[in-house]
């Protein structure tokens, strides 16, 4: 194209998580995900393929990224250039409206917004389904954010039967999710390396996918009957059991810190004096809780009041990637 292309895609917050691969090249994982896509957090990427460039240029929240920092988005780019044919170098221009590395997953919307933008500008017409494919490739959880609402990632076995798929785009149900940043330093073990060490080390991993898995179908009906309480506890319990994972790998180590377990405690707490919430973490400190969203600013003040108000933020089910012409 004569003009850069841009996408928007929105984080997600997995219910039933994504923890370990079967092939790292391809980004096949061990067990189906479940996801809700967060209307709040998002990225938006611009990409422009360029014969008058000699090297792909990224620039990351106003920052040329340098080639080391750049190294996962221009192995990204390569496999969008041998998919359209092309070997023009590219322009890519990204702004984060996600806390980066907290745990509220940026690798996410950053890598499914780069796979619509980029594949648009390289001339592919790619359609959701095969877009989430593409996505998969640069971050796992990014397969997810090309759909809006609650998101499934089939499992599959290879590139081609593994992907996402809407499960409910529109949730017709009141939910939000209010997510606590208790810091936003950046996370000292990343999700692929902490996963990769599960897989290999922990005696737990394949309790894990067994369980992940029936997590995974007792949650499908939870959406499709609307069953608030089946899908809280059923998130707290599949994200525990990831925890689980981190804990028992070889060498052992937690996402966990003083506030997130503070935290969770409150959560419990509230619970037992009947307001209907639960928690989810994933691999950082944050904590994140799902709660109905006529009891979302209730809760959000109770979390402010121990955490500041700078720290809590409320947000809703939010919509599947959308790219410029
Ligand atoms: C805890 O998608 O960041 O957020 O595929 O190696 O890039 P890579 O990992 P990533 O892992 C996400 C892990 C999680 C759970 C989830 O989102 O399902």
């Amino acid at each position: 194209t004569d003009h850069p292309i841009t996408a928007k895609a929105h984080t997600n917050i997995a219910l039933v998580k994504y923890w370990g691969k079967l092939d790292e090249q391809l980004i096949i994982p061990q067990n189906d995900s479940l996801s809700i896509t967060l209307d709040e957090f998002y990225t938006q990427t611009a990409v422009q393929f360029d014969p008058n460039l000699a090297a792909d240029e990224v620039v990351f929240d106003d920052q040329i990224l340098s080639t080391t920092d750049s190294h996962r988005v221009r192995t990204f780019l390569d496999q969008v250039r041998a998919l359209a044919h092309i070997d023009y170098r590219a322009k890519v221009t990204t702004q984060n409206f996600v806390p980066t590395a907290a745990g509220l997953a940026s690798s996410a919307s950053g890598f499914a917004a780069l796979a619509g933008a980029a594949s648009r500008a390289a001339g592919l017409n790619l359609n959701r389904r095969d877009l989430s494919r593409l996505a998969r490739r640069g971050s796992g959880s990014a397969t997810r954010s090309i759909f809006g609402g609650f998101v499934a990632w089939q499992q599959g076995h290879d590139d081609a039967t593994s992907y996402a798929y809407p499960i409910d785009e529109q949730p017709t149900w009141d939910i939000a999710v209010v997510a606590l940043v208790l810091t936003a330093k950046q996370k000292k073990i990343s999700s692929r390396v902490g996963m990769k060490r599960a897989v290999e080390t922990s005696p737990f991993y394949p309790a894990w996918v067994t369980a992940s898995q029936a997590d995974f179908k007792t949650m499908k009906t939870a959406i499709e009957t609307q069953n608030f309480d089946l899908l809280g506890h059923t998130s707290e319990q599949n994200a525990m059991r990831m925890h689980a994972l981190t804990l028992s790998s070889d060498p052992t180590f937690t996402y966990f810190n003083a506030d997130s377990l503070k935290a969770m405690k409150m959560v419990t707490d509230l619970r037992l004096r009947g307001i209907p919430c639960y928690f989810t973490m994933d691999a950082g400190p944050n904590v994140k809780i799902i709660c109905h969203g006529n009891d979302a600013k209730h809760i959000a003040q109770h979390f402010q009041t121990a955490f500041g108000q700078d720290h809590v933020l409320v947000t809703r089910p939010g919509a599947g990637i959308s790219i410029s012409d």
